[in-house]
């Protein structure tokens, strides 16, 4: 899976002051029956209200610049459930939705092995298209992803992240929409997974590098 894929030594790094442009860093208060998931999470990076306000601001710019025409909405499966459905409610367009599987497959690959898990239905021919990610960061994933859909023959294709990692970019991808630049952390909630959990928490939150070093060690032993 991809997410399992993300074990990454630099993952522990510190990030530098003033790297995020939005406020952050509250520590996660363990709530009583909240689990023990929930004090794996570091630092809350990015909070509940910071996402609503934010989406609100990118669905204005994206109304924008594809006004007057149908948009198809391409989402990747399955960090964006979350980020998908806010901005959604928020598009006061006229739109259909569709989605694209990609995953990583086996413990500690990169997401440069990436496997199509599902193809897209819609006939985008002609038309403009909104592609939806959770996170850029090395910019793999939507290298593979995007000259699938351009075979496809859109008439423009573009892309709306949550998350842009400029600092681990390997590929030459821009988004022309990112909710949030953020540090070289791993992060994880409000969609984003580690090894397929967190998915659930409502902001996004810094891993506790215990919880992938431990990861890396189990792997490791097998
Ligand atoms: P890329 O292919 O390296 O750009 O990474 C894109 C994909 O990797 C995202 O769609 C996520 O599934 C995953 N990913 C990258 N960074 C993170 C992270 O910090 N937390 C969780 N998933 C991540
Ligand atoms: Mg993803």
């Amino acid at each position: 899976m991809r997410a399992k894929s993300k074990i990454h030594p630099k993952r522990g790094k510190k990030h530098r002051a003033g790297d995020l442009k939005v406020k952050a860093s509250r520590r996660v208060a363990a709530k009583p029956g909240s689990g023990t998931w929930r004090r794996e999470v570091e630092r809350v990076l990015i909070t509940e209200e910071q996402i609503e306000k934010r989406i609100k601001t990118l669905a204005r710019e994206i109304e924008r610049d594809f006004h007057g025409r149908e948009m198809v909405v391409v989402s990747l499966l399955n960090g964006t459930v979350m980020f998908l459905a806010d901005l959604m409610r928020h598009l006061n367009l006229p739109l259909r939705l569709d989605f694209m599987g990609v995953s990583s497959y086996g413990l500690g690959t990169e997401s440069g092995d990436l496997v199509f898990t599902k193809e897209l239905r819609l006939d985008v021919r002609g038309r403009d298209v909104l592609l939806i990610d959770d996170i850029l960061d090395t910019g793999k994933t939507l290298r593979h992803v995007l000259p699938k859909l351009r075979a496809l023959k859109p008439r423009k294709i573009k892309i709306c992240v949550l998350l842009d990692k400029p600092s681990r970019r390997i590929e030459n991808i821009h988004a022309d929409y990112a909710g949030f630049e953020i540090p070289d952390d791993f992060v994880v909630g409000y969609g984003l997974d580690f090894a397929e959990r967190y998915r659930n928490l409502p902001f996004v939150g810094v891993l506790h590098p215990h919880v992938y070093k431990q990861a890396c060690k189990q792997i490791c032993r097998k």
